[in-house]
């Protein structure tokens, strides 16, 4: 429970009453952004505008701002303390004002020995989370070695992570990007959802014998994740009972859960409850948000298909980009950068979303990974000392991998009324260099990447479309205005290293605008009302008439059209 007083945190800098927000203001309004004529004028543009960051190639040039624009934001960072917000984080300091707590994910990735050590309310930060690291590496060894047998000493060959939100979207999206990481003849699945569909389909064609269930949850509270780790507890009883494995005896069922069940959490008296041996719990801290902590045990699933070294050079990937919001002046620092672009499409260019398109297909359960991690932190009304935000907060964040959404919705990006900003994430060396023909698929791919985002920079003018013969009346719809802002992120190869670079450069993006508008990005209190009517609701669709009849009028009418429908 948070403390009843509020940790002592400065007030937030109202950012709307800075000069910076005023200059901000003026600039906008005399500004006619106009991507042609500005690379026209400007050679130096692309180079001056794109960045290195850890491997990774940080294109800004087509977005949607001048040197001005850019000096005018950075005033603005300096203006609302973004260093002083950034070292009060990494400090360990307790930003998380409304749960009292540090915020500390960046301490999951500093590498065994870093100096100075990180003491933070009496622990030995540093030290604990090498302990936890090299407890999941031993495991992680342990089932890719088979030396971690199942009750039938056959070598566990499917590992099934249970989790829902931070406790599943990192480490599903992980294993997906970094599929030819993964150990043969090992495979990992993720069970999330309450739906029974979902564990279900995913345990189908297992064989108990050889299966592994992470259960994956920070609070070890959460209804999906304990009621989907009851049911897999339940299919592995009976497929064992039935295949003669275990007999019906209490010690025969908790041997059974002993080999074929690990938790992660941070709450290992509840995971002890559950019947899971704490030897076989890996353990992590209340100063790691649940979307901020597939860096933490919760990538054990991870840990176990790429294997410790793999891990390691994972983490390194997000260490780098630390180092590099953490020491980098502002003007060439790419995550408070592009934090502060989308401060000014939001508050400024009225942009209301915010695009981001994997040009790689093993990332794409990215979009979806940053949906919780930028909404769920930055979707908030009040800031950090309660009162009322005074600005636009949290753009939405989506996407889906190119070119499948070239066909799709990017003619809304191109040609529609809103402005859609949008990241462009491409890698330069293919895991599978196919060719056709002659030609090299990956570059028949990345050809789509890069003209993508110049005819949504440069468009195409109504004299443009004439000189190619279309007739008078099509030309309007054949017009693009262009001016229409990308950020191109261009990395070697999909590495461990590079997936932590690319995760943690949209955390430290999301931090930047946190603290523009004020904001703990930490909590997420918006998720508690529904959990609560959840539960409340449960009895009246379990068919208690007292608690239908209490129930609104159209929740109760749809209630009861279920009961109806289910007979
Ligand atoms: O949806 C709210 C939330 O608390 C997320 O922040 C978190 O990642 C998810 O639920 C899962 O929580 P836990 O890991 O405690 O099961």
């Amino acid at each position: 429970m948070p403390s009843e007083t509020r940790p002592s945190q400065p007030a937030p800098v109202d950012a709307t009453t800075t000069a910076a927000w005023a200059a901000l203001t003026a600039h906008r309004d005399a500004l006619a952004p106009d991507l042609r004529a500005w690379f026209d004028a400007d050679p130096g543009r692309a180079e001056r505008l794109s960045l290195p960051l850890a491997d990774l190639h940080v294109d800004l040039s087509k977005n949607l701002v001048t040197d001005e624009t850019l000096e005018h934001l950075l005033a603005l960072a300096d203006q609302v303390g973004l260093v002083g917000r950034l070292d009060a984080m990494l400090g360990g300091e307790h930003i998380n004002v409304t749960e009292d707590r540090a915020v500390l994910h960046t301490a999951l990735r500093r590498p065994p020995g870093a100096t100075p050590p990180l003491e933070v309310d009496g622990q030995d930060v540093d030290a604990d989370v090498q302990a936890v690291l090299t407890k999941v590496f031993a495991f992680a060894d342990a089932v890719r070695s088979g030396s971690w047998t199942g009750v039938t000493g056959e070598r566990i060959r499917t590992v099934v992570n249970i989790g829902i939100g931070g406790s599943d979207l990192g480490p599903v999206m992980a294993y997906e990007a970094l599929k030819p990481y993964v150990q043969d003849g090992l495979e990992v699945r993720f069970v999330s959802n309450i739906d029974p569909t979902d564990i279900a389909e995913t345990t189908e064609d297992l064989d108990p014998a050889t299966t592994l269930f992470i259960v994956a949850s920070k609070t070890f509270t959460t209804l999906e994740t304990l009621t989907n780790a009851r049911l897999a507890r339940a299919w592995l009883w009976e497929g064992l009972l039935a295949a003669g494995a275990i007999d019906d005896e209490d010690a025969a069922r908790s041997g059974a859960v002993a080999k074929h069940f690990v938790a992660v959490s941070t709450a290992l008296d509840k995971v002890a409850d559950f019947g899971i041996d704490p030897d076989n719990a890996f353990g992590f801290w209340d100063w790691v948000g649940g979307r901020y902590s597939v860096d933490s045990a919760i990538g054990t699933s991870l840990a176990v298909a790429i294997g410790p070294d793999a891990f390691r050079e994972f983490l390194a990937g997000f260490h780098a980009v630390d180092q590099h919001v953490g020491t980098t002046p502002l003007e060439r620092n790419v995550p408070v950068l592009m934090g502060l672009l989308n401060v000014w499409y939001v508050n400024f260019l009225d942009a209301h979303t915010h695009a981001v398109l994997p040009y790689a297909q093993y990332l794409h359960r990215f979009p979806a990974y940053l949906q919780q991690l930028t909404m769920e932190s930055n979707g908030k009304s009040v800031r950090w000392d309660g009162s009322p935000v005074t600005t636009q907060t949290g753009e939405v964040f989506w996407g889906e991998p190119g070119t499948n959404g070239q066909h799709a919705f990017y003619q809304l990006i191109h040609q529609g009324t809103r402005l859609i900003p949008a990241d462009f994430i491409a890698v330069a060396n293919p895991a599978h260099p196919l060719q056709d023909g002659d030609a090299d698929v990956h570059g028949l791919f990345l050809a789509n990447f890069f003209a993508q985002t110049k005819a949504l920079a440069f468009g195409k003018t109504a004299d443009e479309v004439r000189a190619e013969g279309t007739a008078e009346h099509v030309v309007p719809a054949r017009v693009f205005s262009g001016n229409r802002p990308t950020t191109s992120i261009l990395a070697p190869a999909l590495t461990p290293s590079v997936l932590g670079q690319l995760i943690a450069l949209y955390e430290h993006i999301t931090f930047v605008e946190g603290v523009v508008w004020g904001i703990d990005s930490f909590d997420q209190w918006g998720v508690e009302l529904g959990k609560k009517l959840a539960q409340e609701i449960a009895p009246a669709v379990a068919g208690d008439t007292a608690a239908l009849e209490s129930q609104d009028p159209s929740t109760k009418a749809l209630i009861a059209r279920y009961l109806e429908l289910r007979g």
